[in-house]
């Protein structure tokens, strides 16, 4: 008898528990968690620890490469995890102890301070305004563009720098996934840079493109990950016949849709790739919006973290390769010599998506190369390998932005060489 009601008790004490620790206004904690770094030997493995992923919110995917993967575990779950990897004989080794130490409460500075700056990260509200002042303060270069709604209702912004008719298009997205919070930072201090330097280089870069840049593409994401929960990744529309919420946008584009294992259908899974190819407005809509000026723009980048890599289409397959693969390789060397000849030594890795990481479908790159014919097309992963992973100190916002900065420009020369 005492068992019978034993086991409710235990059940009722943890959804309390539970309903504490996500409260509507309190944000999720990661006290504890702590990501391991796996190295694995085989396909069977991989699919061990991405299943890890779907099976609860005890394991969450941070990071895959051809070789490893980097998962975050929960404190409850870690000896299972360790005992489990052991099993197996793949080798885990900690990144990161404790999550929440690096998660600073108050990190958004602007919550404090007024001003708009590159030494925190800052909210959309913060970001937006800071658009507006741009918008405001320079209407003959800078116009700014809606690219459409998110699911929530958010606008999701984008604006164009221009400083005479007839360049060249730039293609910037950045934060398609909610907790890469340094794209923003990047991309934002890197609107700043075109505007104000008065470095020779910088100004040809500036002028001599037109840039279309959308700092915070997941909007809903992006504040979610802000006010609740720090490492959310997806957009956040609900599926039918599931309590799990959100897309991975960057497995929604059409091209090679759920091709190869690219991507999950399990809406619990952190690379759901959604319902059909572009079901979510805020893919469709950024879709239509390049394809409209897609005569103007033979260059895109889509801003990701981390791992330190450029990768170039194809994501869906490693045993076919773009056409113009010679020249993307071309122009991705000449990136990552610029970013490692600053002064933070910084390594970058370049190929091709499948083969430097691993296939991934339905990404903005590829579709921006396959479906809009923008010829060199790139995902950027920044800073860093790991360490600090999507929770990298506000002290790199502007060593990662340099980095970019030099990266880009030392690109589009190459670029420009190859004509
Ligand atoms: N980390 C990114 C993701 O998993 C990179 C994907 C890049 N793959 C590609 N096919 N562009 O979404
Ligand atoms: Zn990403």
């Amino acid at each position: 008898k005492l068992w019978v009601c034993a086991v409710p008790l235990v059940v009722l004490l943890s959804a309390l528990a539970n309903a504490a620790s996500i409260g509507q206004d309190e944000r999720v904690r990661y006290d504890n968690y702590s990501v391991y770094k796996v190295k694995y030997a085989n396909a069977l493995q991989r699919s061990v620890l991405l299943q890890l992923d779907e099976e609860s919110n005890d394991f969450n995917l941070w990071h895959e490469a051809s070789d490893q993967v980097h998962v975050m575990v929960s404190p409850k779950a870690k000896l299972e995890f360790e005992a489990r990897m052991s099993q197996m004989n793949a080798s885990a080794e900690v990144l990161i102890e404790n999550v929440q130490s690096l998660i600073q409460d108050g990190s958004d500075g602007a919550l404090r301070d007024s001003s708009f700056g590159w030494t925190s990260y800052h909210t959309l509200e913060k970001i937006e305004a800071w658009l507006d002042e741009i918008l405001a303060s320079y209407p003959e270069i800078v116009t700014g563009f809606l690219v459409g709604q998110s699911y929530e209702g958010r606008d999701i912004r984008g604006i164009k720098i221009s400083y005479k008719s007839g360049n060249p298009g730039v293609f910037i997205e950045s934060n398609i996934h909610a907790r890469e919070w340094i794209t923003s930072a990047t991309a934002t201090w890197f609107i700043n840079e075109l505007l104000t330097s008065s470095d020779a280089a910088v100004r040809d870069l500036a002028e001599n493109h037109d840039w279309y840049i959308v700092p915070v593409f997941n909007v809903d994401g992006f504040v979610y990950s802000h006010v609740k929960d720090r490492m959310w990744r997806k957009s956040r529309s609900p599926s039918a016949g599931s309590t799990c919420i959100g897309v991975d946008l960057n497995r929604n584009y059409d091209s090679h849709w759920m091709e190869n294992g690219g991507a999950s259908d399990n809406p619990c899974a952190e690379t759901y790739a959604g319902l059909s190819a572009f079901s979510e407005p805020e893919t469709k809509a950024l879709s239509e919006y390049i394809s409209g000026i897609k005569d103007k723009v033979n260059v895109l980048f889509a801003f990701h973290s981390y791992s330190q890599v450029l990768l170039s289409p194809y994501g869906h397959t490693d045993e076919e390769f773009p056409d113009n693969y010679d020249d993307l390789l071309q122009v991705a060397k000449a990136y990552a010599d610029a970013v490692n000849s600053l002064q933070y030594g910084t390594t970058y890795r370049y190929g091709s998506s499948a083969e430097v990481l691993y296939i991934a479908s339905g990404c903005t790159n590829d579709w921006a190369y396959v479906k809009a014919d923008i010829e060199i097309s790139y995902t950027i992963e920044f800073r860093d390998t790991g360490h600090h992973g999507f929770l990298l100190p506000p002290t790199h916002i502007i060593p990662n932005a340099e980095e970019t900065l030099a990266g880009i420009t030392a690109l589009l020369a190459e670029s420009r060489e190859l004509g």
